[in-house]
This record gives structure tokens, sequence and C-alpha cells, in this order.
């Protein structure tokens, strides 16, 4: 079996900056799960479609294709060819993508497309419900923290870097929605697998974190 490294947790608590650093030392693909429910949401948007219509949503699915491509700065994603990196990280796409990533057939869909990925290499994935769900023979599975007020931060920073307009308490009430709804969804809710070691990143660098995880890896692959 390839190795199988699932990076699963809350909202801006670091996931894909870790795990892109992460694929990179170890030469494993990357896979950016929410991401992909990025994309699909942006799709509904797109295609005008009410984000509470979930029988037009789901008909949407095959008309779908999501890629991903390596470049400098960690990966570009495509929907049908075209590259919405940027796009499906706006505020819209943040505010309505639990909507759409609530709907199991949803779910059902990407989990197969990402099942399909972890086939093909060694990989690191990140998302919600990799350990528990996508992936759960995965040798490796982390579950990174932070707190709410930090990860506020965190995101308040990037928005601001990306001449984005931000409100630090308004970024603060959108997390701890979405903390609420990804956990407290009826399919696959962001929970931490039994098998999973956690990880707080409250008050540590990003350095810190890589060199914690490399550590939980490394010691794993001697087995
Ligand atoms: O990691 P992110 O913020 O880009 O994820 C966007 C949304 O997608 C998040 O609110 C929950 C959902 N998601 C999910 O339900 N399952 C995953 N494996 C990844 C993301």
């Amino acid at each position: 079996m390839n190795w199988q490294i699932a990076i699963d947790g809350p909202a801006s608590a670091g996931k894909s900056t870790i795990a892109k650093i992460l694929a990179s030392n170890l030469g494993y693909i990357y896979v950016d799960t929410g991401a992909m429910y990025r994309t699909v949401t942006l799709a509904v948007k797109r295609a005008h479609i009410d984000y509470n219509d979930e029988s037009k949503v789901i008909e949407l699915l095959d008309k779908i294709n999501i890629d991903f491509e390596p470049d400098v700065s960690g990966q570009r994603v495509f929907l049908n060819h075209d590259d919405v990196t940027e796009e499906i990280r706006s505020n819209e796409i943040t505010n309505n993508v639990s909507q759409v990533a609530a709907y199991a057939d949803v779910r059902t869909d990407l989990v197969e497309r990402q099942r399909q990925l972890a086939q093909e290499a060694n990989i690191i994935m990140d998302g919600r419900d990799i350990g528990t769900t996508v992936l759960p023979l995965a040798q490796v599975k982390i579950f990174l923290v932070a707190s709410v007020d930090e990860r506020a931060q965190r995101r308040y920073k990037e928005n601001m870097a990306k001449g984005m307009t931000a409100n630090l308490e308004t970024l603060k009430a959108d997390i701890a929605l979405r903390d609420y709804k990804d956990s407290h969804r009826a399919i696959s809710p962001l929970i931490q697998a039994d098998d999973a070691i956690l990880v707080d990143t409250t008050g540590h660098s990003i350095e810190e974190v890589v060199t914690e995880i490399t550590a939980i890896i490394n010691d794993r692959q001697k087995k």
C-alpha cells in the first residue's frame, strides 16, 4: 500500500500550510480536500443554483471536473480546466461551503475521487474526515487544532496580505460558526479519529509543528 498521511482539523488550524511543507519534504502528493468542496461550491454559484437546492447541486456533480497542478506556492486548482485557485477562497464561497459539504451525495462523490487519488501515489491529504472516513487505514493520522482566537488572527493576516477586507470579530464568528456546522452535520462530522494524534498549534510556529509531525511520521515509518 502507498503511504497515506491524513491531516484533519477545524478551519484555519494550519492544515494546508503544514501539509504542503510535509509533502514537499517527503516527495508526496498533497491533496487539499477542502479545495474540492470549495470548487463544487463555486460551480454551484456559477450555475446560479441556490445553495439550499440539494437536488440541483447533486445533478451538477457529473459536470464538475476538479484537477490539481503543482506550482511554486503549492498547487493550483482547476474547475473544468479553469484556474479557480483564488476564486474558491472568496468570502462567498467560504461562507457557503459548509452547506454544500453537508449533502450526502456530494460527500460520496468527493470521497470516491479522493480515494482514487490515494491509489496513485504516496499522499498527504488534509480535510475534516480523512482519518475517519476517506482513508481509515492511513498509516499516520494527525488531528490539528488551534484556539478560535489564534485561527481568526491567522485568517485576518492572510486576508490583509491578499488585500481583502477583514474584520477580526467577524472572522472569529465565521470560524466558530463553520466549526459548529462541520462538527454537527449528520454525515462524516469533524471528529478526531480514535487512532489520530492530537497536535495543538496554538502559540507554535510552522517550523515547530512541522518538526513535531515529521518526528511522528519518522517514528511510524521505522515500525
Ligand atoms: O479546509 P477548508 O476550510 O478549505 O474547507 C472548506 C470546507 O469544506 C469546510 O468548511 C468543511 C468542508 N470540508 C469537509 O466537509 N470535508 C473535508 N474533507 C474537507 C473540507
